[in-house]
């Protein structure tokens, strides 16, 4: 039986982003080192590798694209030397390939790069951008002009671009960047389709940095900073999954997968957790050289099939930090429903050394007692064995054709088939490797490598009625 996706906080301000948008973003690999050729090998490298296909659609420009405003019409102008075409023709390659163009401006006087900023000139500049053929905006927060400090200043500071992106009637996510400053989860969702919840990531698993200074449990932090680790954002997060809903998502921020600053478990993790907590998924690397163990990571799609699930739940913490047998063990169980009533398991061990946990139904359905006494369940591995790997896709890597690859057989190509109707065909590539089976009331134990993830869908085999 398929459940339909019930979803009373779904409240998309615009109709866009019903499934947390994917693409790429220059930000993390490149910073201001950017200009057309990069996003137009970028956007090629998408479809090359199948990437497009999988869902990432944008290409998005992040910092450092213009120059000035134009004296007379007070619009944006493009960096002469780095975009000599200008915008629009740059949307215009991307639109050529398929997908979407995204542009990046900050409610401020000037961006955090210290270009020209949009804070006044809303009207203007989401007109521009809507000409250029613009579909998706990321909007930050620096030199507000103080602005901010409580909820209802910067609400209406970022309203003004949510309703001049509307006024321009063509349909551009709009991708709010404040860093979770003024309690975002409290009004962000109703003007915005993301907003962003902690300072800047930054490649590293668990480093503790004076530049991100808050605890991440404080979520009245007055400087969210950057240099943010993924652990750190990933523990910030957990208090917020409530507040993410379809359309409005929660913004962990880009990915750092194929930086190289954690390992392939690390990077497991990060993906599985951002995936999982339906957070935007924009590829942050340099895709002319990427590995293809992290573009296997990129590809996997039955974490993204997580991502895409049309009910649009975060998964949330059940429990952290266990003592077991005298031990601290920094292990934790996330748990979390999906539209056709499997439920997606995380098991997080932030341990530098393998940890041998035991999960419960009876914890993996806490909000749901009911399915953990009376049904069984098929524990699927979303990273199993048949999973697609990196010698499977190194003939397409390596290969002068743009387009025309042959995919091995573990790629999934989403705009053939959505992520949704595939789960539903059971496809394997989506519902992953069947390990074991929990009976009623069941429990096992687990191992979880260092830094590793156990990432799995459990999906119910029959129905006791008590
Ligand atoms: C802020 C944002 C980052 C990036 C930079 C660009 O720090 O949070 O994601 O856009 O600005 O300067």
């Amino acid at each position: 039986m398929v459940v339909q996706a019930s979803t009373p906080g779904n409240m998309s301000y615009n109709g866009l982003a019903q499934t947390p948008p994917m693409g790429w973003n220059n930000w993390n690999a490149f910073g201001c080192y950017v200009n057309n050729r990069l996003l137009e090998t970028t956007s090629n490298l998408l479809v090359k590798y199948g990437l497009r296909d999988a869902g990432y659609q944008y290409v998005v420009v992040d910092d450092c694209w213009s120059s000035h405003r134009d004296d007379d019409s007070q619009t944006l102008v493009a960096d002469s030397v780095r975009f000599p075409q200008g915008m629009k023709s740059i949307a215009d390659y991307i639109h050529h390939n398929s997908m979407k163009f995204g542009i990046y401006s900050s409610a401020g006087l000037y961006t955090c790069a210290g270009y020209p900023g949009s804070l006044g000139y809303e009207s203007i500049d989401a007109h521009t951008f809507a000409e250029w053929g613009v579909d998706f905006l990321k909007y930050d927060n620096c030199y507000n002009n103080g602005q901010s400090g409580n909820p209802s200043i910067s609400h209406r500071r970022y309203n003004i671009m949510s309703q001049a992106l509307r006024s321009t009637n063509r349909p551009i996510v709009y991708s709010l960047c404040n860093w979770g400053e003024d309690n975002a989860w409290s009004w962000a969702p109703t003007i915005s389709n993301s907003w962003r919840m902690s300072g800047d990531i930054s490649d590293n698993y668990d480093r503790a940095d004076a530049r991100c200074p808050c605890a991440p449990d404080n979520l009245r932090c007055p400087l969210t900073g950057f240099h943010c680790s993924m652990a750190h954002i990933l523990t910030k997060a957990s208090y917020l999954t409530a507040k993410a809903q379809p359309g409005a998502w929660l913004d962990l921020d880009m990915l750092e997968v194929g930086n190289g600053g954690m390992t392939q478990n690390e990077y497991k993790t990060h993906f599985s957790m951002w995936a999982a907590m339906k957070s935007p998924l924009m590829i942050g690397t340099d895709l002319e050289n990427l590995h293809a163990d992290d573009l296997a990571i990129y590809l996997n799609p039955a974490v993204i099939a997580v991502n895409q699930d049309p009910l649009g739940e975060s998964i949330n913490l059940v429990w952290r930090n266990r003592v077991i047998d005298g031990q601290t063990v920094h292990v934790s169980l996330w748990s979390g429903r999906l539209f056709n009533g499997d439920q997606i398991v995380a098991v997080v061990n932030q341990d530098r050394v393998e940890r041998h946990v035991t999960i419960s139904l009876a914890d993996i359905f806490s909000d749901e007692p009911r399915k953990a006494r009376t049904m069984n369940w098929a524990v699927h591995d979303l990273w199993g064995p048949s999973r697609l790997n990196a010698s499977s896709l190194h003939e397409i890597m390596s290969s002068d054709s743009l387009n025309g690859s042959r995919f091995p057989e573990s790629y999934y190509n989403a705009t053939a088939k959505s992520y949704s109707e595939g789960v539903i065909e059971k496809d394997r590539r989506l519902i992953g490797d069947k390990i074991f089976e929990f009976g009623p009331a069941g429990q096992r134990s687990v191992s979880i490598p260092a830094h590793g993830i156990g990432f799995y869908r459990l999906r119910s085999i029959e129905t006791f009625l008590v």
